[in-house]
């Protein structure tokens, strides 16, 4: 835990749920509403990330393939998401993907909110929904548990609204802290390389403010902040906690669920990752030999 006064920060979400129940469609529904809405041209960077307003306070969403990111993060030691939306397609039900969901919220701590999706679609059966998560012990709060369901079509937009109040609820009873005043920490969200400008990462910072012209060390990788961006691809001078952010400048690829050090200087950060270096390889040699 970094040292410093702890001051409120916005919830990070991920949707995870079954094939096809609607992940994909329900990120986009809310990106096209929430995200690009205020562009000029409505193009919204593909980031891996991005910050949504609400009335209760922004909520930060994490784009990736739900049960991967987290299975990632979780096995690098990274917690990241804060709230859990679990979809549900009300025409299919409960399926293996939704119990493991189920599970691995529950193993990380991290509470539901389920969406009960496609309600537009006239096979639609929520109720059949809330008896087969009654049954995995996830309640809703109508009968005595402590789950909201909201019904909602990720295709038309309805109940989309009050799906983003109730993460939000949900979110403001956590009562999410961060430090400000401290050395920027994060994780890497994804990253890639880019033709024109070299590695490029996803971070979400989680603790104190990353900057233009930090110094950051990342997995076995280091570099000089040359530029960060917004989940609209426009340019910001810094990010501070649950923000997601772009980051220009490192010299290599870190991997998803890879810490964000910031450091004070190049040759610190040269020093630190020499270091981690050699741990690697040394596993390696070992892995060999066994
Ligand atoms: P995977 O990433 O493959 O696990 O699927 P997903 O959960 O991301 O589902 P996706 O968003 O790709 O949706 C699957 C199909 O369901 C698509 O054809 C969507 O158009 C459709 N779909 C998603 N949400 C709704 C909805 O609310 N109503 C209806 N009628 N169709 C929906
Ligand atoms: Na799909
Ligand atoms: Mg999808």
């Amino acid at each position: 835990e970094p040292e410093g006064t702890e001051e409120p920060r916005s919830a990070v979400v991920t949707i995870m749920g079954h094939v096809d129940h609607g992940k994909t469609t329900l990120l986009d529904y809310i990106r096209r509403a929430k995200v690009a809405s205020g562009e000029a041209g409505g193009i919204t960077q593909h980031i891996g990330a991005y910050r949504v307003p609400s009335e209760r306070g922004d909520l930060t969403f994490l784009d990736t393939p739900g049960h991967e990111a987290f299975t990632a993060m979780r096995a690098r030691g990274a917690q990241v998401t804060d709230v859990v939306i679990l979809v549900v397609a009300a025409d299919d039900g409960v399926m293996p993907q939704t119990e493991e969901a189920v599970k691995h919220a529950r193993a990380a701590g991290v509470p539901l909110v389920v969406a009960v999706n496609k309600i537009d679609r006239e096979e639609a059966d929520p109720d059949r929904v809330k008896n087969e998560l009654v049954a995995r012990e996830v309640v809703p709060e109508e009968w005595g548990g402590d789950t909201q369901f909201i019904p909602c079509s990720a295709l038309n937009g309805q109940g989309v609204e009050a799906l983003l109040e109730a993460v939000a609820l949900q979110a403001e009873l956590l009562e999410l802290k961060a430090v400000r005043d401290c050395p920027a920490s994060g994780v890497v969200v994804e990253s890639s390389l880019d033709r024109g400008r070299g590695p490029v990462a996803t971070i979400l910072v989680q603790n104190g403010v990353l900057s233009q012209g930090d110094t950051i060390i990342s997995g076995t990788e280091f570099g000089r902040v040359r530029a960060l961006l917004d989940e609209r691809g426009e340019r910001v001078t810094s990010a501070g906690p649950s923000t997601p952010v772009v980051v220009l400048g490192l010299s290599g690829l870190p991997e998803a669920g890879d810490e964000v050090l910031a450091v004070e200087d190049e040759r610190k950060a040269r020093e630190l990752i020499e270091r981690r270096r050699e741990k690697s390889r040394d596993k390696r040699l070992q892995a060999q030999k066994a």
